[in-house]
C-alpha cells in the first residue's frame, strides 16, 4: 500500500515541505540570536577560526592543540603521541591512504573536504562516525563558510592554498563542494527527494500523519526531537529503544524462538509482532522463557547501508520537517523557540 500512495499526496507534502521549510529558514534567519548569519566571514583562516569556534559548533567535539577541551573528535593540531601531526599535514597522511582506497587521486584539501562534505567517507581510527554534518541543521553551514573552515584546517601545519580551496578547486573538491551547496540550498538535504526515501524504507513500519505501517512509533512531529536523535534512532536503532517497543525473545516448550514486539498480553496468551508484520499468538502455558533483548531493536540497524549519503541527507531533512503537522492543531509552540 504505501507503494502506491498517491502522487498527488506526495506532492502535497513536498509543497507543505517546502513551505515550512522556507518558513523555518526564515526564523533561523531573522531569528536574532547570538549567531549571526555570516555574510561577513572572509573565506580565509581567520574567517574560518570564527566559524569553528562559533557558528560551526566544531569545538563541541574538537580541540585545536591545547586549545578548547573536547575530546568526542580527534584534536585538529598537535597534540600529545596520539596526533603527532595538525591537521593540515596529517591531512597529507589521510589522502594517502584515500587515494589507495578509492582509486581517485586525493589531495590534502581533498580529504579535508570530503571529511567535512561525507563524514562518513573515512571514520579516523578510535573514534565513531559520529562528525556532524555541518552544512545540515542546525549547524547548517554554507559553501562558503565551509571553504573558511578549510583554510583555516589546512592552515595548522599544511600547505595553505587559497586558490585551491576557493577559486580552483581540483575535480574530486569541487564535487563534494557541488553536494554540499545543493545541500545547503535545501537545507541540508532535498526533503521532495526524501519522502521518496522514506517510502521506500520505512513507511512500511512507520506513521506519518496518518499514512503508512504501524510496527514502530508514530513519527508524525518526530522533528520536534531533533536531528540529532532522528540520526541516531535511524543509524543505531537499538541504542535507545523507544519505551513500549523492547523486543521480546519468546522461547516455547518445543524450543521455538520467536522475536518481536509485544503487541498483545491476555491472561491465557501473549502477542509477538516480527518485524515483517506477521504476528504470532503464544499460548502462556507454552512459553518456556519470555526475555527482553535491549541489544537488539526490531528495526532494522543496516537501513543506512541501502541508502546514498545524499540519500540519507534527503531523509533527515524530510523528517527535520515533521513537527508541522502537529503544531497545526496545536498552539504553535515555534513562535518560542
Ligand atoms: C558532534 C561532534 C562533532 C562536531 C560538531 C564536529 N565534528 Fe569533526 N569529527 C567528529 C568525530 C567523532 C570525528 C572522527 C570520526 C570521523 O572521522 O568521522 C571527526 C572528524 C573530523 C575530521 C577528520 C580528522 C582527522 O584526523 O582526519 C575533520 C577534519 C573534522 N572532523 C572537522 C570538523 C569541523 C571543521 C567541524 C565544524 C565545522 C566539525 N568537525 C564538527 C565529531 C564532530
Ligand atoms: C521493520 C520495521 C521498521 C523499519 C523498516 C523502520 N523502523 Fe524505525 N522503528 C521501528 C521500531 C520497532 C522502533 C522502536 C524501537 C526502537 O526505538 O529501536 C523504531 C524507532 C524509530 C525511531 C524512534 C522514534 C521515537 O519516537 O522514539 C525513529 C526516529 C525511526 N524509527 C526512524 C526510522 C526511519 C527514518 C526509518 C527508515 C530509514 C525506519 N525507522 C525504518 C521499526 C522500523
Amino acid at each position: 500500500m504505501t507503494h502506491t500512495m498517491p502522487k498527488v499526496f506526495i506532492f502535497l507534502l513536498a509543497m507543505l515541505g517546502l513551505f515550512l521549510w522556507v518558513g523555518y529558514t526564515i526564523t533561523e534567519l531573522s531569528g536574532g540570536g547570538g549567531e549571526k548569519s555570516s555574510a561577513a566571514i572572509d573565506i580565509s583562516p581567520e574567517g574560518g577560526e570564527t566559524i569553528y569556534w562559533g557558528k560551526g559548533r566544531c569545538f563541541t567535539c574538537h580541540s585545536v592543540g591545547g586549545q578548547g577541551s573536547a575530546v568526542r573528535g580527534p584534536n585538529h593540531g598537535q597534540f600529545g603521541e596520539k596526533f603527532p601531526l595538525p591537521m593540515g599535514a596529517r591531512a597529507v597522511e589521510r589522502a594517502k591512504v584515500r587515494s589507495e582506497k578509492t582509486g581517485e587521486t586525493f589531495t590534502a584539501e581533498d580529504y579535508m573536504v570530503e571529511s567535512l562534505a561525507s563524514p562518513g567517507a573515512y571514520v579516523v581510527e578510535g573514534y565513531k562516525n559520529e562528525m556532524a554534518v555541518v552544512y545540515a541543521p542546525p549547524i547548517s553551514l554554507s559553501l562558503k563558510e565551509i571553504k573558511a573552515v578549510v583554510a583555516y584546517l589546512m592552515a595548522q601545519g599544511g600547505d595553505l592554498d587559497m586558490e585551491t580551496i576557493d577559486t580552483n578547486p581540483s575535480e574530486v573538491t569541487a564535487q563534494f563542494y557541488a553536494k554540499i551547496s545543493a545541500a545547503a540550498a535545501a537545507g541540508g538535504g532535498d526533503p521532495g527527494l526524501g519522502i521518496i526515501v522514506f517510502e521506500d524504507n520505512c513507511a512500511e513500519c512507520h506513521l506519518l500523519n496518518g499514512e503508512g505501517g504501524e510496527i514502530g512509533p508514530d513519527l508524525t512531529g518526530i522533528a520536534g526531537k531533533g536531528l540529532k536523535f532522528i540520526s541516531a534512532s535511524t543509524l543505531e536503532p537499538a541504542k535507545a529503544i523507544t519505551k513500549g517497543f523492547e523486543t521480546y525473545v519468546v522461547i516455547d516448550n518445543t524450543g521455538r524462538q520467536t522475536v518481536g514486539l509485544k503487541t498483545g498480553d491476555e491472561p491465557s496468551e501473549i502477542l509477538i509482532t516480527k518485524a515483517n508484520g506477521d504476528e504470532v499468538t503464544v499460548a502462556k502455558s507454552d512459553i518456556k522463557s519470555i526475555t527482553v533483548d535491549k541489544n537488539k531493536s526490531v528495526m532494522p540497524d543496516d537501513l543506512s547501508e541501502a541508502m546514498t549519503v545524499k540519500d540519507f541527507q534527503d531523509l533527515l531533512s524530510f523528517l527535520m520537517l515533521q513537527k508541522a503537522a502537529l503544531q497545526e492543531t496545536s498552539e504553535g509552540t515555534e513562535d518560542n523557540q
